[in-house]
Formats: structure tokens, sequence, C-alpha cells
């Protein structure tokens, strides 16, 4: 029996683009070349490749990510109504970040909002995904099981560990 509840503790939903996390892995990549590298087949088995959603190459996103606009469903695929399914069938999905996360760029992909192409971050109920109810978090949302939370002062790294935030903003939704 597969849980009803899905906590996504500072998670990337939207994808990522940007040099914060970029150089942990790849150091001397620049983001606005990164991707000839990773929407290439070999880039798209990089873990962060998977992720990559460059704002101004949204024709190439498209066409090779192989991961990304797929579960997000920006791609119909065979899987498409299943995965819409799996997710309006949820008690609740809660999406928790914040803006000192350090890694995630921008951080509020945590929570579906991403970049335009002049890298303004749009909020996720403003963009398509969520205005077509793509992948049914219109649908969590007017039923008030898609919880949004953010939380200041937590470096990535730390959201798993730290006493407070698992007190604070963990446990109360696990119930
Ligand atoms: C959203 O709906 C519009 C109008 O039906 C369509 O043109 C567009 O491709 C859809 N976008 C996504 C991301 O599904
Ligand atoms: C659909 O899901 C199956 C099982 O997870 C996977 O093997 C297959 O590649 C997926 N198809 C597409 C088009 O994403
Ligand atoms: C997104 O991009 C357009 C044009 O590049 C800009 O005018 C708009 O204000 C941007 N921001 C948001 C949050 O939509």
């Amino acid at each position: 029996e597969r849980s009803n509840d899905i906590l996504n503790v500072s998670t990337v939903q939207a994808g990522q683009y940007g040099t914060s996390f970029l150089h942990l892995i790849f150091p001397d990549l620049a983001a606005k070349t990164a991707f000839e590298l990773f929407y290439s087949r070999v880039g798209q088995h990089t873990s962060v490749g998977g992720y990559w959603n460059d704002p101004h190459k949204q024709a190439l996103y498209m066409k090779y990510s192989e991961f990304l606009p797929l579960i997000n469903n920006e791609k119909l695929s065979s899987n498409s109504t299943s995965f819409k399914m799996g997710m309006v069938r949820l008690n609740k999905l809660v999406l928790i970040g914040g803006p000192n996360d350090g890694v995630i760029t921008p951080w509020q992909s945590s929570h579906f909002s991403y970049f335009n192409e002049s890298l303004d971050v749009v909020p996720f109920y403003k963009r398509e995904i969520y205005m077509n109810d793509s992948i049914g978090l219109k649908t969590l949302l007017e039923a008030e099981k898609l919880i949004i939370i953010v939380k200041p002062f937590v470096h990535h790294l730390s959201w798993h560990s730290n006493k407070r935030v698992i007190n604070q903003v963990i446990m109360p939704y696990l119930d």
C-alpha cells in the first residue's frame, strides 16, 4: 500500500538554471553554455542534466530533455495520464523550500515556480503547467491538498538534519 501523502523537502520540481549547484559538479562549466552538454544524450545521464531547464533554450529542453518535461507532462507521453492520476489521487502534497537553500536555483523551483526568459521567477500559479492543470496541481490546490511552505534560513544540506526544521516544518505534516 503506497502512502497517499507526499512531502517534498527542497526538491527540484520545475528544473534548475544557474551556477550555484552547477559548480558543485562541473566547476568550470558556464550556465550559458551548459545546454550544449546537458541537451545531449551523454549530458542527459548526469544528475544535473536531467533537471537542467534553460529558460533561453526551451525548444532544446523540450526536444532533448528525457526526464523533467516528461514527468511534468510538459511533453505528453503514454505515461502522462497515469502521472496526473497519481498526483490527483494524493491526500496531500507538501512542497517545502526556502530562499536560503543556496543550491536549488531558483529556490522557488521547489514549489513549481520558475524563471521566464528574463530570469524573473514566475509563480507556479501563473505558469502553464498549473493553468492547464497538466499534472493536477490546480486540482490539488482547489481541493486544499497542495501545501506550499516557505522556510527561510535553511541551507540545502541542512533540510534533512536540522532538528528545528524537522520539528517545525516536517513533523506537523506526518500524521
Ligand atoms: C496549455 O494549453 C494550451 C491551450 O490548450 C496549449 O496550447 C499549450 O500547449 C498547453 N501547455 C502545456 C504546457 O501543456
Ligand atoms: C513509461 O513508464 C514506463 C515504466 O515506468 C517506462 O519504462 C517508459 O519508458 C515510460 N515511457 C515514456 C514515454 O516515458
Ligand atoms: C517575464 O518576462 C517578461 C518579458 O521578458 C516580462 O515582461 C515579465 O514581467 C516577466 N516576469 C514575470 C513574473 O512574468
